[in-house]
């Protein structure tokens, strides 16, 4: 065999061993999105309270004020016992538990938690801009943090939407 013949064919042979190597053995940088629930009819109420956590945690920017477990000084209250918090309140209101949550989400001035300052901005507001479905999945997940989830999807639209009138939000 001639020289030239001998190095094409080694060519060739490096070539393709790369070519299995780029197509099969190399990670492929294929994009997955998040698997992202929608939130509409039928969506159950663990769905929701997954959902719920992921805004709080993320979009809805509750954690640069609320810290996860009470700590001394903090600014507002944990997380982690707000849906206790929040039941005991509304006993003391005399109103609905949902009806305290969504007040709680779109008017926080209209009642402020005992010990801290009224400086929550309604979220449902830019920046932070939570749309009507993302509020009830954050309520959820709110009464999830020690109390029992009376919140779910469609059904709690309804109040919601009674809040937002007569907070005028
Ligand atoms: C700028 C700081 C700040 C941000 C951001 C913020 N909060 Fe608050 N939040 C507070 C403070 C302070 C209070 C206590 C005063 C009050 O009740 O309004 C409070 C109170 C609350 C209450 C009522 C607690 C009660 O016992 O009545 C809930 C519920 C709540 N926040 C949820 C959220 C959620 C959910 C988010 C994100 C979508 C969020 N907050 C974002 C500061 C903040």
């Amino acid at each position: 065999m001639s020289g030239v013949l001998k190095l094409i064919i080694v060519v060739f042979l490096i070539n393709a061993f790369f070519t299995y190597i780029g197509l099969y053995l190399l990670p492929q940088a294929e994009s997955h999105p998040p698997k992202e629930i929608k939130i509409e009819e039928g969506i159950t109420v663990e769905e929701l309270v997954d959902i719920g956590k992921e805004i709080v945690f993320g979009k809805g920017q509750c954690m640069v004020c609320h810290p996860m477990k009470t700590e001394t000084g903090m600014r507002a209250p944990a997380i982690s016992s707000i849906g206790a918090l929040m039941e005991k309140e509304a006993k003391e209101r005399g109103i609905s538990p949902e009806f305290h949550v969504f007040e709680a989400l779109v008017a926080p001035g209209a009642y402020v938690a005992e010990g801290f300052e009224n400086m929550m901005p309604p979220v449902h507001k830019p920046p932070i801009g939570l749309t009507e479905e993302e509020l009830i999945a954050v309520a959820a997940y709110l009464q999830s943090q020690g109390s029992r989830v009376t919140i779910s999807f469609p059904e709690s639209l309804k109040i919601l939407k009674e809040v937002l009138k007569k907070t005028g939000g």
